[in-house]
């Protein structure tokens, strides 16, 4: 058959909102473009959403419009349905609804992919059905298909990027503008980064998504978010945004995931570490220069070295432009046999590997401490004792001027950068250091990455 005479590929959508209504847009500006590539034309013909008012706005008369999402995926005329509504809840039953019905499937979800994946990629792989999910990581940027199928010959070391938009975009609008975080996170809002429940922006739980969903392509392990480290940048204080700069840092929120091969479990030797935090970075990096709303993602592996990856990670158009890209390569795949599609997480779901998520004491990291202190002799040998006693090895130290007396005489801020140690080490480490009574608050801890 010439691919003149192809069908159009027929898509049906769930939700329009933003990232929905930028799929719907760059799919009608750039549909010629977009034929040409496919092979086939790729044509939204239904939508749905709890608004039908103001989706019919988006759409106009070019697709019916219906409040119900199961109409869609119950329409013999969709080949493939793009769950764009978000969450765990409605969307999961509407995407294995959609699987059941033997239709291929795109999504943004990260959240659910991250909670849900196994279930989902079980029931596609049973049903024969596509699930393609580049925009669910890191918006715009095609790191989902660097990982799946430009980078196989590698064996993946590490993988670690900034992957959340909103706190990006409020660490760069507070470091520059001195703007308070609140009305930050209100801009990210208005401009359709954060997520509909912002607080899985701000407290790493979105970054522990991707990062989730990229241990997995990475290394060929299930989705595990319930083993992931999450943190924030909720606690992160202006005073060490500042004293990180001074020392030549910046702290960027940082989902990480690496292959750890120096470490035995019960489950023999090797792991994963899988985790999201704040993150000292040198300022030299490129990755410490991203800044506002953009992305970046960097992965080593033992062929090609450190590569690094770059753009709007979030955003309705940008991330509409991995929603698209997933249909073409769907339009491409339809009429192919199955073994022909990349598999759903890089490897063969008969060859997923065994090695475990690392619990985080066995986690390796430098820090970066900082230690209110009193201003006395002694005080410095005795935290430098019990670091040693840790094997905790110090990188460099910075004792501030005394800007404050109080009853304990004059105090200071301390601020220690170590060497690579465990979180455990450090964990008992702190603990010792905090009952010495000339350490006067709790003692501020920040993970410290190279990234080399
Ligand atoms: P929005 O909230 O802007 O859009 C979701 C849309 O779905 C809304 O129009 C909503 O209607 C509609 N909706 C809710 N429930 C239903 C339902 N049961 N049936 C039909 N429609 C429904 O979210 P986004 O576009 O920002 O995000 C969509 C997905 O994309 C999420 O999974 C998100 O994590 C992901 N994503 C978002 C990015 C971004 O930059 N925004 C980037 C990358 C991924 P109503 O408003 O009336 O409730
Ligand atoms: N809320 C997400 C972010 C959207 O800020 O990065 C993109 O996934």
């Amino acid at each position: 058959m010439s691919q003149e005479q192809l069908r159009p590929v027929r898509v049906g959508l769930l939700g329009i909102g933003t990232v929905g209504s930028g799929t719907f847009t760059v799919l009608k500006r750039n549909q010629e473009e977009i034929r040409r590539r496919a092979g086939r034309g790729i044509e939204i013909t239904m939508v749905a959403d709890l608004n039908v008012e103001l989706a019919r706005k988006v759409v106009g008369d070019a697709a019916q419009v219906v409040s119900d999402a199961r109409q869609v995926i119950a329409n013999p005329d969709v080949d493939v349905v793009v769950e764009l509504i978000g969450g765990y809840g409605v969307a999961k039953a509407l995407v294995l609804e959609a699987i059941a019905a033997g239709k291929h499937v795109v999504t943004a979800n990260k959240a659910l992919l991250a909670v849900h994946g196994t279930e989902i990629f079980a029931a596609a792989r049973a049903k024969g059905v596509i699930v393609a999910f580049e925009a669910a990581v890191a918006g715009g940027i095609p790191i989902i298909k660097a990982l799946r199928e430009g980078l196989t010959a590698n064996q993946i070391q590490w993988v670690a990027g900034i992957i959340n938009g909103t706190t990006n975009f409020i660490l760069s609008e507070m470091r520059d503008k001195g703007l308070d975080f609140d009305v930050v996170l209100k801009e990210a809002q208005r401009l359709g980064y954060a997520e509909a429940d912002p607080t899985f922006d701000i407290e790493g739980v979105d970054a522990a998504h991707k990062a989730t969903l990229l241990s997995a392509i990475a290394f060929g392990i299930p989705v595990q978010f319930d083993k992931a480290h999450v943190e924030g940048i909720t606690q992160l204080s202006a005073t060490d945004i500042k004293y990180a700069e001074q020392l030549g840092y910046r702290i960027k929120l940082l989902g990480i995931a690496r292959r750890r091969m120096d470490v035995k479990t019960p489950h023999g030797v090797g792991g994963i570490e899988l985790r999201t935090h704040p993150t000292l970075v040198p300022m030299r990096r490129l990755i410490a220069n991203v800044e506002g709303a953009m992305n970046a993602v960097l992965v080593q592996g033992d062929a090609v070295g450190t590569t690094m990856y770059y753009g709007k990670g979030a955003g309705s158009e940008p991330t509409a432009s991995a929603v698209v890209a997933d249909l073409v390569d769907i339009a491409r795949l339809l009429d192919a046999a199955p073994e022909a599609r990349v598999p759903y997480l890089a490897f063969q779901p008969d060859e997923m590997s065994t090695l475990p998520i690392l619990p985080l004491d066995e986690v390796v990291t430098s820090f970066y401490l900082r230690l209110r202190v009193a201003d006395k002799a002694g005080v410095l040998a005795k935290i430098t004792g019990i670091l040693a006693e840790q094997g905790i090895s110090i990188d460099a130290v910075i004792q501030r001027e005394a800007d404050e007396v109080s009853g304990e005489g004059n105090q200071t801020d301390l601020i220690i950068l170590t060497h690579d140690t465990t979180e455990g080490g450090m964990n008992k480490a702190i603990a010792a250091m905090q009952a010495l009574p000339t350490v006067l608050a709790p003692i501020v801890r920040v993970r410290k990455e190279e990234l080399a």
